[in-house]
């Protein structure tokens, strides 16, 4: 057998992986037809909308889709035809924490990939190269082989591959577009090997060949984990020491740039802030700390844990300091939070660290003013309510008031918080801010954003993280 040349992908899951993957693949690859298919119906529309407001904000996606969608770049909500028609079948759906059963709050719910499973050997009548692209335990492929073969109908045959994303949100399209690497795990079998070879040549079209990895499926997996954990960790470690430059009088940009200079260690991922969020790092890393328990590996576990608890100290330790500043109390007093996605140019919000201040400040009984340039109010509301479940969303909105700018914000506020590094936040009118804000006017800088000497000159009393006043 040599391998197949793909000609048609489906691929699962129209999400922030999803999306942007298979669009750019249908950019790169004018010969291979693309249908990206999902159960919700919104999303889809969405994707299909004519004036391209697309479900997910990303610098660049836009262009990417407009130069394909309708040409060999297709969305739909019906799976089965899709699934039908494909030779490689990418599964991109979404694999959260367990919230209830064996292992929740720490192992991945592969709820969504079984079904997508099953729903694949319930309608292929031919052969198939199944992509596990979601981010997923070790040898979840081994599962998805199981039902595949157990469900398949004579003479189908899938073979499976592990090909986890590495892309970042906010710069996905360039990441996609000169990934670092690519990672393709396989069996070591005839089988397996031309499957991999398949996937290779469609990278091959705009991925230089010595940028894509091939490995077993285990390690493809474990690496995906692997690769999360540790860039988590390089966070957790400059957070943990922001703690020991405010308490000392050191300057976290000066320790980190001092640090990073080491070629051992490297610059990126250096930056204090406010804690990190998104849908994959806590996830993953819980994902790896129940793997290690499962395999009776503790002390492995409780290591991982701790890169997690961590990111969870940062951030109640940023509201507390916010609080004590404002001479312990910010009981009926407004505080202006700016930005609440999880980092800047995405508008996704999934454990972003602006739902935890804003729930810390809502109990301190403070009045909120926030802005974010790209999240949409259906979504904050959501997101408060679920951080809150004690309280109703009528209740919410008695304390919180979404703003359209940043000097909206600001307003008669007593402190402004800035918890995403959105660009347009470091360039607001700072002077007009500070006349329109109670005095003595305060910002907290939870992302290293603000020229702190600037807005002292204004006027400001600025606090920023891992900067002491010794
Ligand atoms: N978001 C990231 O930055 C990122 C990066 C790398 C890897 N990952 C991993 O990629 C996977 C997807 O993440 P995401 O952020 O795109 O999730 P998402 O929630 O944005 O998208 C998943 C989509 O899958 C759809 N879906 C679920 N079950 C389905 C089914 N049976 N049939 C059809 N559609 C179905 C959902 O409706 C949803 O639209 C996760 O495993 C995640 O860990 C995410």
């Amino acid at each position: 057998m040599s391998p197949v040349k793909v000609q048609k992908i489906v691929c699962i899951g129209a999400g922030y992986v999803g999306g942007p993957t298979c669009a750019v693949i249908a950019q790169k690859c004018p010969d291979i037809v693309v249908t990206i298919v999902d159960l919700n119906e919104a999303r889809i529309n969405a994707w299909n909308d004519e004036e391209y407001r697309l479900p997910i904000y990303e610098p660049g996606l836009v262009d990417v889709v407009r130069s394909c969608r309708g040409k060999n770049l297709f969305f739909s909500t019906d799976v089965d035809k899709g699934i039908q028609e494909a030779d490689l079948i990418f599964v991109s759906v979404n694999t959260p924490t367990k919230k209830s059963g064996v292992g929740a709050g720490f192992a991945a719910d592969l709820n969504y990939v079984e079904l997508a499973t099953r729903r694949i050997a319930a309608v292929a009548t031919s052969n198939k190269i199944v992509v596990e692209k979601s981010t997923v335990p070790c040898r979840t492929a081994e599962s998805m082989r199981t039902i595949l073969e157990a469900n398949a109908k004579p003479n189908c045959r899938f073979d499976i591959l592990s090909n986890p994303e590495f892309l970042a949100e906010g710069t996905a399209i360039n990441d996609l577009h000169k990934p670092d690497r690519v990672l393709i795990g396989s069996l070591q079998s005839a089988e397996g090997l031309d499957a991999c070879q398949a996937l290779s040549s469609v990278y091959a079209h705009w991925v230089p060949r010595e940028r894509i990895l091939t490995v077993g499926l285990w390690s493809s997996e474990l690496s995906k984990l692997a690769a999360n954990a540790m860039l988590a960790q390089r966070i957790s470690s400059i957070n943990a020491l922001s703690a020991i430059c405010e308490a000392t009088g050191a300057n976290i940009d000066e320790v980190a740039n001092a640090v990073g200079y080491d070629s051992r260690i490297g610059p990126k991922f250096l930056k204090a802030s406010v804690g990190f969020g998104g849908s994959c790092f806590q996830k993953d890393i819980l994902n790896l700390v129940y793997l290690s328990e499962s395999l009776h590996l503790p002390e492995i576990a409780t290591y991982w844990r701790q890169v997690v608890e961590m990111n969870e100290h940062q951030k109640s330790r940023f509201a507390k300091r916010v609080v004590d500043t404002l001479f312990n109390t910010i009981t009926n007093k407004r505080i202006t939070v700016l930005g609440f996605a999880f980092k800047a140019d995405t508008g996704d919000t999934r454990e972003s660290a602006a739902i935890t201040l804003i729930r810390d400040f809502m109990k301190e009984k403070a009045n909120i003013s926030l802005y974010d340039p790209q999240v949409e109010e259906a979504q904050i509301w959501q997101d408060l309510a679920e951080a809150s479940p004690n309280l109703s969303l009528e209740n919410i909105k008695k304390q919180v008031k979404i703003c359209s700018s940043s000097l909206e914000a600001c307003k008669d506020a007593e402190a402004v918080v800035i918890a995403t590094e959105w660009k347009e936040f470091k360039e607001i009118d700072w002077e007009t801010v500070y006349q329109g804000m109670n005095k003595p006017a305060f910002v907290f800088d939870g992302r290293l954003l603000v020229d702190e000497d600037k807005l002292t000159k204004i006027g400001f009393k600025v606090i920023t993280i891992g900067r002491g006043s010794l």
